[in-house]
């Protein structure tokens, strides 16, 4: 995505942090490439768990895939945020926010994505809301997660580090709950009948992140 694309998402939200938040984002993190190279051209509905301000929403949509979108938050701030972007980008009859928890998620099936959300949840309730996402996939749908994984490295503690500012400055009330390992969420998804696969995604990013992609046997 190129630098003026980058500035005509951030400039749809209202708060300076916020617009700065996105440009940087968009800039440095490769984690919504990675998923419209996932979900591109598919016309199975989106429900991305965690949605925050909506910024995958928007990406998709920057980069020409449109998918039925349905973001969740329990933050009502980011909500109502990401909403007002949705309205002012012209989108808010195509996308949906909605203030919920991860323990309420709508019937439909398609794709899911969840990114970098996990850590805020403790080891039992990512179990339930990896089981959970599975059910949510269509045969042809794709489950997107990013997270960050508990590894003996120092990428870990800079993650760490970061989790810490992010729950101090309140952008995360609450702050990270559990680093799950990646058999923590390899064994429930194989469990689940998918196959999944592992690999590094940080980007320009000091932080131990990784993509988990999993799919419906086919
Ligand atoms: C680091 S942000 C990621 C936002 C978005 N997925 C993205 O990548 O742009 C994590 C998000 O997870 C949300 N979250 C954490 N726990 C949640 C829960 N129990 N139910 C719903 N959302 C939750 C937070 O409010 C926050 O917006």
């Amino acid at each position: 995505m190129d630098r003026a694309a980058r500035h005509r998402i951030a400039r749809l939200y209202d708060n300076r942090l916020q617009r700065l938040y996105v440009r940087s984002k968009l800039a440095n993190d490769p984690v919504y490439a990675a998923t419209a190279a996932l979900v591109g051209g598919s016309d199975l509905p989106l429900l991305d768990i965690g949605c925050g301000i909506g910024l995958l929403g928007q990406y998709l949509n920057a980069q020409g895939h449109l998918p039925p979108y349905l973001g969740l938050d329990h933050d009502k701030h980011k909500v109502a945020a990401g909403r007002h972007a949705l309205q002012r980008a012209g989108l808010d009859a195509v996308m949906t926010l909605r203030h919920a928890d991860v323990a309420e998620l709508p019937s439909a099936q398609g794709h899911v994505a969840l990114l970098d959300v996990l850590h805020y949840l403790s080891a039992m309730q990512q179990l339930t809301l990896l089981q959970a996402a599975a059910r949510h996939l269509a045969p042809q749908g794709c489950l997107i997660i990013r997270n960050v994984l508990r590894e003996p490295n120092w990428r870990f503690h800079a993650t760490r580090l970061e989790e810490f500012f992010l729950r101090t400055s309140g952008w995360i009330p609450g702050g990270a709950q559990h680093y799950p390992t990646a058999s923590e969420l390899r064994s429930p998804l194989e469990n689940a009948g998918l196959d999944v696969r592992i690999q590094s995604l940080r980007g320009r990013t000091p932080f131990n992140s990784y993509l988990i992609v999993a799919r419906p046997h086919r």
